[in-house]
């Protein structure tokens, strides 16, 4: 069955400033937590940095040209905060500026629309040395950080959005220990969800002060969660889990409120007038989605929640490969929060362990799959009535795939990190023409 994409859908590829860039110590940058904890031995495979990544700081030409072949509308990156402000605050740094100014300049001379999302992970380490997101003071910089970006590139940029996956980066830097600044700590989980969305609030506020047409959102992740078994430790550990990962960002930003299982823990630190701030109108609803998960209580966890296993084939991240995941997660989107503002999906996608074979070509037939199926899943959502608008790929390139280094390859172009060569692969075309507006054959 060959079905169309609704009109005007927006195909898009995303990446990620830390991922992809390198170049960590040139034209001022500063440190963020994402190289110190690169650094820190065993906390990534291989001893793995974003020292040189894709070397996309300097190979910029190249990557958005790659992007014009691909034909995609729309290029979703993220600014560096310490290339913009090399200790977190104060000036900034005009070469990192400038950088951005290269990159936006040659999309919008390649007719494809800029998505600058404000942070992707890699907080200023001179801010985590005054505790981070620990510390509530960090919103009101973050709050500086954006009215700077926006400043510059508002006349360029159409579309914005606060974080990304801010529950990811709390969870596990904070709570799991797995992500930079790599804490275990349940009390500095809490205090963490608060500043995020606080800064979120005054984020936008900032941006809709310095232009007030752009379209600003929040990249989320979102992913249906069950209980392992229906017994009530089960339960509990799933609601938890529910509560801190899907809902402990849209809650306040949409609803203005903390959900039930974590408000109580939230509260300390929830000042008078913080909800009205958080709570701000929004253009477009947009998260990143990947798999299902199956939840159990787990005796060992600092938050009691363990997986369980899900009966489906799995990618090279051992994610399982649900398709109708992203429908359930569309259609909750939709009932939960966002009626009818648009929605978009800004990741989506596969790790494979993929090769260069004997004549240059990268074959990856799973991957090619796995969109096809999730993009089917797409389809279905928007059938049952679903404002979503457009969807990005995760990833344009192979790239630093955080603790798991550069062994795990999501690109839908293949890079040779010995020589930096980039090699298209089989999705790369597959997409391409999805892109070009073929329908899907399914
Ligand atoms: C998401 C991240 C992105 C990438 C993908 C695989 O959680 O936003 O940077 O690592 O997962």
């Amino acid at each position: 069955m060959a079905e169309t994409f609704p009109k005007n859908f927006l195909w898009g590829a995303s990446t990620a400033s830390y991922q992809i860039e390198g170049a960590v110590r040139e034209d001022g940058r500063g440190l963020s937590i994402w190289d110190s904890f690169s650094h820190m031995p065993g906390k990534t495979a291989n001893g793995d940095t974003g020292d040189v990544a894709c070397d996309h700081y300097h190979r910029w030409r190249e990557d958005v040209a790659l992007l014009g072949e691909l034909g995609v509308g729309a290029y979703r990156f993220s600014t560096a905060w310490p290339r913009i402000q090399p200790s977190g605050r104060g000036a900034p740094n005009e070469k990192g500026f400038e950088f951005y100014d290269r990159l936006i300049d040659a999309l919008l001379d390649a007719n494809i629309q800029p998505w600058l999302c404000l942070y992707h992970w890699d907080l200023p380490q001179a801010l985590e040395d005054k505790g981070g997101w620990r510390n509530r003071d960090t919103a009101y910089w973050y709050r500086d950080y954006a009215a700077l970006v926006a400043r510059r590139f508002a006349d360029r940029v159409p579309y914005w959005a606060t974080f990304n996956e801010p529950n990811i980066f709390i969870y596990r830097g904070l709570g799991h220990g797995d992500h930079a600044p790599g804490l275990r700590n349940r009390e500095a989980v809490w205090r963490g969800i608060h500043t995020v969305n606080l800064a979120h609030g005054l984020g936008i506020l900032a941006l809709r002060e310095t232009r007030a047409d752009l379209k600003l959102g929040n990249i989320y992740n979102l992913a249906p969660r069950e209980p392992a078994t229906d017994r009530e430790q089960d339960r509990v550990a799933c609601e938890l889990m529910d509560a801190i990962m899907n809902r402990a960002f849209p809650d306040p930003q949409w609803l203005g409120k903390y959900p039930a299982p974590i408000a109580a823990d939230i509260k300390p630190y929830v000042q008078d007038g913080d909800l009205d701030i958080i709570r701000q109108k929004l253009d477009f609803f947009a998260f990143n989605h990947y798999s299902r998960a199956r939840i159990r209580w787990d005796k060992d966890d600092l938050f009691h929640i363990g997986y369980a296993r899900i009966d489906a084939p799995v990618t090279a991240m051992g994610w399982p490969i649900t398709p109708d995941g992203l429908r359930l997660s569309l259609v909750e989107a939709k009932e939960r929060w966002s009626g009818d503002t648009p929605i978009y999906i800004l990741e989506n996608g596969a790790a494979f362990d993929d090769a260069v074979d004997g004549e240059g070509r990268v074959r990856d037939p799973r991957r090619v799959a796995f969109l096809r199926d999730y993009l089917g899943a797409l389809l279905d959502a928007a059938a049952s009535g679903v404002p979503v608008k457009g969807y990005f790929v995760w990833s344009l390139l192979d790239n630093f795939e955080w603790a798991l280094g550069y062994d795990k390859r999501f690109g839908i172009v293949y890079v040779d990190y010995a020589t930096q060569k980039r090699i298209p692969k089989d999705s790369f075309y597959f997409y391409r023409e999805l892109a070009r507006g073929a329908p899907l054959d399914r």
